[in-house]
């Protein structure tokens, strides 16, 4: 059994290549940008997969622009939604319609340095473990129940960019990773915490990092 995903990003869309590419139980029924140009809806069209341009620099409102674009998901009848680079803070209205089957990668280990730049502040706090998670997303940004990380060293001589590269090529491994255990029904929630039904799996990476 496959189950219907829908995309929405902003961007390069490799998270989404990723998950395009690793042979998973989902048809990728809409990919959904907000810029038009994005490089991820040209993936998408290579693909022949079905690529959305909603620009919301159309939509000064937040919340109308946010209600067309739940409508525009609604009618590819989703199972689950993948935000993969999804640059926009979504409302509460937004949120409140697809929670628990709408799943966000962030790039750092949360609940440490929610937010943008996530790279550059981990640098400079010093800290000497990084990484990437997989998480339900909820009204409370970048909050929401943990469904795995990824963890990679902090080298001495990173720059953000080079740190940047070692957890992308950790969320092209979890992010998959994450949207196979949602198809095969083996995520539960509770109590603000997800169990993984089956096996014993590990919900996290340790990554010896390049
Ligand atoms: C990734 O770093 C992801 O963690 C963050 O946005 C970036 C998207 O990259 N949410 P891509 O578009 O998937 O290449």
């Amino acid at each position: 059994m496959t189950i219907r995903v829908v995309v929405l990003l902003s961007g390069r869309g490799s998270n989404f290549q990723a998950i395009a590419e690793a042979g998973l139980p989902i048809e990728i029924v809409a990919v959904i940008s907000n810029r038009p140009q994005a490089a991820g809806l040209e993936y998408a069209r290579s693909r022949g997969l079905k690529a959305v341009a909603l620009d919301h620099t159309q939509h000064p409102d937040r919340v109308a622009f946010d209600a067309l674009l739940a409508d525009e998901i609604e009618g590819h009848e989703p199972d689950l939604v993948v935000l993969a680079g999804y640059m926009r803070i979504l409302s509460p209205a937004f949120i409140a319609r697809f929670e628990g089957r709408l799943l966000n990668i962030h790039p750092s280990l949360l609940p440490m340095f929610p937010g943008l730049r996530t790279h550059e502040r981990a640098l400079a706090e010093g800290v000497k473990i990084h990484g990437c998670t997989v998480h339900f997303v909820t009204a409370d940004l970048d909050h929401g129940p943990i469904v795995i990380q990824a963890a990679v060293p902090v080298r001495a001589d990173d720059t953000s960019d080079t740190l940047a590269a070692r957890v992308l090529a950790q969320e092209h491994c979890i992010y998959p990773l994450a949207v196979r255990w949602f198809a095969e029904g083996r995520l539960e929630i509770n109590g603000g915490r997800v169990n993984l039904k089956g096996d014993s799996t590990s919900q996290s990476v340790l990554s010896t990092g390049v």
